[in-house]
């Protein structure tokens, strides 16, 4: 199977998942493109010989499906069966959604349906909550809404702040997203919970 990955900024999540996708693993990465040309993900990538592409949305001011189309050039080009959003900060129209639905995968740093959308961690530490994690699940058009493929639980404790909770979240992430993948790429059914 054939991966893009779409990225904004680090990438770690990226990495994880290039770097998870050798020996007999159903799926190889052919691009990570990014929103941001700045993106230092996008070095990254470069830097473990994967193809990439940067198209700036900031080109495209107030024209969402024009900068989509610029995005669709080096995507389609890749000829991607699977696409990942890592760390990727655009809303993606309904019609770029639709192109790749059911074979489009994203992680979102909460345990969905909770706190889709932005600042998970400070809305799940202000709630009071017990746990927090993060969640990948198959993209549809309405955002952070899709069936859950994988889900990964971390306590919030005492004294912690959103960035403490980011980084114990984003641990799990690191772990989650590439399972998950895998077993996607393999056909596998269910739901994994770590
Ligand atoms: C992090 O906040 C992560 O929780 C979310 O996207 C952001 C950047 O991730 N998935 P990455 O390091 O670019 O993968």
């Amino acid at each position: 199977k054939r991966v893009a990955i779409l990225i904004s900024g680090g990438g770690s999540n990226m990495l994880r998942l290039v770097e998870s996708m050798t020996g007999d693993h159903p799926a190889r990465p052919v691009l990570v493109a990014s929103n941001d040309p700045q993106a230092a993900g996008l070095a990254r990538a470069a830097g473990l010989g994967v193809p990439t592409a940067a198209v700036s949305h900031r080109d495209f001011p107030r024209d969402r499906a024009g900068f989509e189309a610029a995005l669709l050039e080096p995507l389609l080009a890749a000829r991607p069966d699977i696409i990942c959003l890592a760390g990727f900060m655009r809303i993606l129209t309904a019609g770029f959604v639709r192109r790749f639905e059911g074979r489009m995968l994203n992680i979102h740093p909460s345990l969905l349906p909770k706190y889709p959308g932005l600042d998970t961690h400070a809305r799940a530490i202000a709630a009071g909550d017990a746990q927090a994690g993060a969640t990948v699940h198959l993209v549809t058009p309405e955002l952070d809404s899709g069936p859950i493929l994988g889900q990964a639980r971390v306590p919030i404790l005492p004294g912690d702040t959103p960035e403490t909770l980011a980084a114990r979240v984003l641990a799990q992430e690191h772990r989650l997203y590439p399972e998950v993948l895998r077993r996607f790429a393999a056909g596998e059914n269910g739901v994994l919970e770590l």
